[in-house]
């Protein structure tokens, strides 16, 4: 009801955006993967979306149902995740990266269930490419907002982010708090881009998400100025 009210600053955008985790498979029966409910990804679409912006949401494995008016992507790995955005990177004006991608995926899936032996299992790792910096380098690129889930020197590492992947704003939050992040329905970001920050304190991950949809116009209209 409330985001029926909101307005329209995304009208004419269009976002394109990550969220949940991705799942890599050891073997038919196992996989590897990250905590996350994908709640903070989802309420950001559904914001983007009643802000007038056409969102397309390429998620992991989740269960949440899609935000009405947001045209949805379904993908389990992180290679498949890459794939999926960059069909779609050349034609959207923001990418908001805030799935918890899995860093490693398994060298050789086997294609059997591994059993249980005397040798017991042992996992060779390759490490995935990244997809925000891999969109953040793209030509020419959507404005790039990276999430950044930390347990300790959330500030730094964010910075750190932002200048490392070369991104337009980072949006970092700590996930030692428990009242915070994963699988909760509130969340507080620092957000941070070139010339500025922003605390946004712990409320609905729903109104968050307007919040740091109203960071993002701002900025982006002050770039075009
Ligand atoms: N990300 C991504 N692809 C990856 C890893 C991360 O797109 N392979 C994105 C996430 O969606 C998030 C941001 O990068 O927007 C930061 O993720 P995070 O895991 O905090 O960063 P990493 O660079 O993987 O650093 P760390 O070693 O702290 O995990
Ligand atoms: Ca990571």
């Amino acid at each position: 009801v409330e985001q029926f009210f909101a307005p329209k600053l995304l009208q004419g955008k269009s976002i394109l955006l990550t969220a949940g985790p991705t799942r890599e498979a050891i073997d038919p029966v196992r996989y590897i993967s990250n905590h996350s409910s994908g709640k903070m990804g989802f309420a950001i679409a559904a914001a983007a979306a009643a802000m007038g912006a056409d969102v397309i949401l390429v998620a992991g494995p989740v269960h949440l149902p899609t935000p009405s008016g947001v045209k949805r992507i379904d993908v389990e790995s992180t290679q498949d995740m890459l794939s999926a955005v960059m069909q779609h990177v050349d034609t959207h004006d923001i990418f908001i990266g805030c799935a918890a991608v899995a860093d490693y995926r398994i060298d050789q899936v086997a294609e059997d269930k591994i059993k249980k032996s005397a040798q017991d299992m042992q996992l060779a790792l390759v490490r995935n490419p990244d997809i925000l910096a891999t969109v953040a380098s793209h030509k020419p690129r959507p404005f790039t907002v990276g999430f950044a889930a930390e347990t300790k020197d959330v500030e730094h590492y964010a910075k750190d982010k932002l200048i490392r992947k070369k991104l337009d704003m980072i949006a970092a939050n700590d996930v030692s708090n428990p009242a915070q992040g994963f699988n909760t329905e509130q969340n507080a970001l620092k957000v941070i881009w070139a010339n500025g920050q922003q605390d946004l304190p712990t409320t609905d991950k729903q109104i968050l998400a307007g919040q740091l949809l109203t960071l993002i116009a701002d900025q982006l209209a002050l770039l075009k100025d």
